[in-house]
């Protein structure tokens, strides 16, 4: 008796619980042929339902908004596919129909784009690309006209916006200049003669300060913490800044395990002793030969206690240095060590300096190996990275 009432009780339970179980799978199942009867009254064919319906349930609602959208597939299967922005996929791509997808698709994903700003992208999207377009309309509608010479511009790698009017202006004289060569000129103030339009040089920038032909010391700046570079180090009396001076003893170090020799001649020189240097340079040389090598006082790099002449053991000439071992080295090896070779051959008319195989100046690793792989000038790295 008592069995078969257990028996009775375990049935109940079974038939409760499949029913429970039918209803929650078809409760399961309208719910999904719902939203599948409207992604199908939306005009979505099987293969793409599979496809949206791998997707989350506020996704989907968000297709929902809108009618059939012949896109969508190719984006949510895109690598660059964004959630987040699929409102703005969908929104924009039915909008603006005469645009490509593709580019639309590619605008919303940029960083820099902005909702409010889309009818003016649209304007310029047929012509110009996505990024340039979008500088253009986010910061410098106001000022210019888009053409080809300013998104010449604008495709530079270094351009900077603010300068985009002496770009211009520069380019009106000079238009068989490349882009890449008048961003580079300007970007090293080259529509400015040199010692004209001159500034404090801005000496918060720490061990990346700029001192060159526009941007000068003053004369009683003397910095901070310089070490004299002394014995196997230096030819003459010498001081560097320490982080300068602690650098170049590891590269001379790592030099001499190659049987290289790397002496300091000049490190840190007073605005005085500038002076006279010059001063000297222009009585025996005349005041435009010796622009060419001698900065003028208060203009030299070396006052501010990061720049380095240097010579070998045989204490080779400045001039001959170029032609030393040490030379070679120095060209693919300084950079590891935060050195750059100031004043090349290829850019004398960027710095205002003949070549000078021997100076180097001190700008930490990151930044000299940038320069060293990029193949810029200092006076290009701080304008762009820096100012
Ligand atoms: N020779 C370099 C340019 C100087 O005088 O600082
Ligand atoms: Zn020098």
């Amino acid at each position: 008796m008592k069995k078969t009432k257990k028996k009775v009780n375990k049935k109940r339970v079974l038939i409760l619980f499949l029913v429970i179980l039918i209803i929650i799978i078809l409760i399961f199942l309208t719910l999904n042929l719902k939203s599948n009867k409207t992604l199908k009254d939306k005009g979505y064919n099987n293969l793409e339902i599979i496809e949206i319906e791998k997707l989350t349930k506020s996704e989907i609602d968000t297709i929902l908004k809108y009618d059939y959208n012949e896109n969508l597939i190719y984006m949510i299967d895109s690598e660059n596919y964004n959630p987040n922005k699929l409102n703005l996929y969908l929104k924009y791509t039915s909008k603006y129909k005469d645009i490509d997808y593709l580019k639309m698709f590619e605008l919303i994903n940029n960083n820099e784009f902005k909702e409010t700003n889309i009818d003016e992208y649209v304007k310029y999207l047929d012509k110009y690309d996505i990024s340039n377009t979008i500088k253009y309309v986010n910061n410098l509608k106001n000022d210019v006209e888009l053409n080809d010479t300013t998104n010449g511009f604008l495709s530079e790698k270094y351009f900077i916006e603010d300068n985009l009017d002496r770009y211009l202006s520069y380019y009106e004289k000079h238009k068989d200049l490349s882009y890449k060569e008048i961003v580079k000129r300007i970007n090293s103030n080259l529509d400015y003669e040199f010692y004209t339009d001159s500034k404090a040089a801005d000496l918060s920038k720490g061990m990346y300060t700029l001192v060159n032909k526009f941007f000068y010391l003053d004369k009683n700046y003397v910095p901070d913490d310089l070490v004299d570079v002394t014995g196997i180090y230096a030819r003459d009396k010498a001081q560097l800044k320490k982080v300068a001076y602690e650098n170049f003893v590891k590269m001379a170090d790592d030099a001499r395990s190659k049987g290289l020799t790397l002496k300091v001649t000049t490190g840190y020189r007073s605005y005085s002793f500038q002076s006279t240097l010059y001063n000297n340079y222009v009585k025996a040389d005349g005041v435009k030969n010796a622009d060419t090598y001698s900065a003028r006082p208060g203009f030299s790099e070396h006052q501010l206690g990061y720049s380095a002449d240097l010579t070998n053991k045989d204490n080779v000439s400045f001039y001959e240095f170029q032609y030393t071992d040490e030379y070679k080295w120095l060209k693919d090896n300084a950079h590891k060590y935060g050195f750059i070779m100031r004043y090349s051959k290829e850019n004398e008319y960027i710095t205002g300096y003949v070549f000078e195989a021997w100076h180097y100046r001190y700008v930490g690793v990151d930044v000299a190996t940038y320069i060293y792989e990029n193949n810029i000038t200092y006076e290009e790295y701080y304008e762009y990275f820096l100012k």
